[in-house]
């Protein structure tokens, strides 16, 4: 199996979600070939938790990584669990190219492009233009 989908799927296995029960994994992979790997982390105030999608980004980006090629998303549901709409900003702001593999419950594949989730997005482009 691809390591990508692999790291997402152990990192899933720590996810810390004792309010939700939902359990996430992400795995996000350099231009180089590297791969950081992140679970949700609940809060028990609700609105801190953090996805595993930021989570793996945030570990790649204070690690110096810049440049990033696909971030695999598991999640233990039937339909594909794609990023939620934070996750989709954040991951916009730094892998506009990123492509989106979302594995499912039973191990099956998704992949969509990141462009395609947060069409017409905000960035930094406009902060340029005021
Ligand atoms: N969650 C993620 O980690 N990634 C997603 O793509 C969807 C939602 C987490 C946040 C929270 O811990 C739990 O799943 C339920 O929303």
């Amino acid at each position: 199996m691809d390591t990508l989908i692999t790291a997402a799927l152990q990192a899933k296995l720590q996810a810390l979600a004792p309010y939700s029960n939902f359990y996430v994994g992400a795995a996000i992979e350099t231009a180089a070939g590297k791969i950081y790997a992140g679970c949700n982390i609940e809060s028990s105030s609700y609105g801190l938790t953090c996805c595993a999608e930021r989570v793996a980004i945030f570990k790649a980006l204070s690690d110096g990584e810049r440049e990033f090629t696909r971030l695999a998303v598991a999640a233990d549901t039937e339909e594909f669990c794609t990023p939620c709409g934070a996750c989709r900003q954040v991951l916009w702001d730094y892998g506009q190219n990123l492509a989106i593999v979302c594995v499912n419950k039973h191990g099956a594949v998704h992949t969509i492009e990141l462009k395609k989730l947060l069409p017409e997005a905000f960035d930094d482009h406009l902060l340029k233009q005021r």
